[in-house]
């Protein structure tokens, strides 16, 4: 058979362009990384959603590593959290359900945009490599306040991101001469183990200790103050561990001043 040199040319031509478009299609359903949401992460029961091992306790966790876990609850018409941290260079594992209906959690510029259905839980992963701010919104209309619906993720630098928490607890007033204490925890929320100092500034006073926690784990300080060294009167008083900071002030009353009628 003989075939024309033009008609063999289109030949050619059209087959190129099958191959072609088969081509991108396929790189477009699995070269990205794009998932479909499916039930890979579970089902869940949206009334059961504070006692959640996952959701009980929403934010962001330390997997180890670079990588990432944050666990978002959805509701009319707000995310719980609503701001989110994470560092630079991370690879970070959205979990998100909701409480009420269907909303979506959408992390504008990102891949992230899924739909979130009440007694599902949807899961993607992403890799952040630069730092940066992330506008959060939801794109599913579920009422009245659907566009007031939004949150924000920011990417900070490595070596500014951090999940130390700290608390404290300390009396309000105290009789001169007392003994007294300032208790203060610290949480870490990294896998790995912390070594840090602590500081208790109370008047002329200061107090320093060492600090090493293990990875997840806490710390409870306790500084015992030397009340007769401050003498009575208002002392504010602060509470420093790394960029952390607690304050507050100890009156020191002395004991004639105790409100009794001792003429
Ligand atoms: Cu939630 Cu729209």
């Amino acid at each position: 058979m003989n075939i024309h040199k033009y008609e063999k040319a289109w030949l050619v031509a059209a087959m190129v362009l099958i191959v072609g478009f088969i081509a991108t299609i396929t790189y477009g359903a699995v070269g990205p990384g794009i998932a479909m949401i499916d039930d890979d992460a579970g089902s869940i029961d949206p009334n059961e959603i504070s006692d959640h091992e996952r959701f009980g306790e929403t934010g962001v966790e330390h997997l180890g590593g670079n990588e990432y876990e944050v666990d978002v609850v959805a509701q009319a018409w707000s995310y719980s959290p609503s701001e989110i941290e994470v560092p630079a260079g991370s690879e970070v594992t959205f979990y998100v359900t909701s409480r009420d209906v269907t909303h979506s959690f959408t992390v504008v510029g990102t891949n992230v945009n899924t739909m979130v259905v009440p007694g599902q839980i949807s899961e993607m992963t992403v890799k952040f490599d630069e730092p940066g701010e992330y506008g959060i919104l939801c794109n599913e209309y579920c009422g009245q306040g659907h566009h007031t619906m939004e949150g924000l993720l920011t990417v900070v630098p490595e070596d500014e991101f951090d999940l130390t928490e700290l608390s404290t607890d300390a009396p309000r007033e105290v009789e001169a001469g007392n003994e007294t204490t300032i208790n203060a925890t610290v949480n870490n929320g990294m896998q790995d183990g912390l070594e840090t100092t602590a500081t208790l500034e109370i008047g002329e006073q200061q107090y320093e200790r060492d600090v090493t926690i293990d990875g997840e784990g806490s710390a409870e300080l306790t500084f015992d103050v030397d009340t007769d060294a401050l003498g009575a009167g208002e002392h504010d008083w602060t509470l420093t561990v790394d960029d952390h900071e607690e304050s507050g002030t100890l009156s020191v009353v002395s004991e004639t001043d105790g409100g009794d009628t001792n003429e």
